[in-house]
């Protein structure tokens, strides 16, 4: 068996859970999504630590407008707050934040703070953090799909590739979804066309270093074939060996 022994160069992750976390504590659900910020912090310094060179986390979906309107205002604030926070931190650590996914929708203010964050952490060089933010797969097919025919531009894989919002990235090679569901809820819908997926019971607030490594050992375990048979793989690994 081929194994994929390396790192995997870009996680995605769906940070699910933060809501039963807090209720189980008798929090309101905005404490469980701010312990998803602390949650979040420590996964990214794993992730550089690592040798990882993407990370896509999932921070609110085109469908979480459906939420109370409390609750979405309470995210909306803790993106804009946690964003401003930790750039100085996330400079240090070499962390370069790209916020993905439809601006309008959200406040001038909040608006504005993304940008400044993205500008700050441009230069950046160790770890790509993708915050997916007011963001949906099919928003993004879509939108990728209604520029290029704006501009006149033949509809192909390629070109539809680069029209998306994570073009400036490889595709993921591990998607982990916490909070024990089993679904992508309009994530990556494109780019997880050969992503290896791994689903934790662990409420995103409880995924730790050691979550995180166990997650990584699985990913390497896998036998990425990419429409191959095994034994073709096995016949490429021994002749690499052997040049
Ligand atoms: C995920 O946690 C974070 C967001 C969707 C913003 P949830 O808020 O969905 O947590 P659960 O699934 O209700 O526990
Ligand atoms: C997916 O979680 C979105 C984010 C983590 C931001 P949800 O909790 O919104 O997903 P569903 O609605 O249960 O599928
Ligand atoms: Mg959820």
């Amino acid at each position: 068996m081929s194994h994929t022994a390396a790192v995997p160069r870009h996680i995605a992750i769906v940070m699910d859970g933060n809501g039963r976390w807090a209720t189980r504590r008798f929090l309101p659900r905005v404490a469980g999504h701010r312990q998803g910020v602390e949650s979040l912090r420590r996964c990214v310094k794993a992730c550089v630590d690592r040798g990882v060179q993407v990370l896509t986390v999932f921070a609110f979906s085109s469908e979480n407008w459906n939420r109370p309107a409390e609750e979405i205002s309470g995210l909306m604030e803790l993106l804009g707050m946690a964003l401003a926070r930790e750039v100085p931190q996330l400079s240090r650590d070499g962390v370069r934040i790209c916020v993905i996914g439809e601006r309008q929708g959200l406040s001038d203010k909040l608006s504005a703070g993304l940008a400044q964050a993205e500008h700050d952490t441009a230069q950046n060089p160790r770890l790509i953090l993708n915050v997916c933010f007011n963001y949906g797969g099919r928003w993004d097919i879509a939108q990728a799909a209604a520029r290029l025919a704006a501009r006149g531009e033949p509809i192909t894989e390629l070109s539809l590739d680069r029209a998306m919002a994570l073009s400036h990235v490889p595709d993921p090679d591990l998607l982990i979804r916490t909070g024990g569901e089993m679904r992508i809820s309009n994530f990556l819908l494109w780019q997880a066309a050969y992503t290896e997926l791994y689903f934790s019971d662990l409420l995103w607030p409880d995924f730790d270093e050691a979550a995180l490594d166990a997650a990584i050992a699985d990913f390497q375990r896998r036998e990425r074939r990419f429409g191959r048979t095994s034994e073709q793989l096995n016949a490429s690994a021994e002749g690499r060996r052997v040049a």
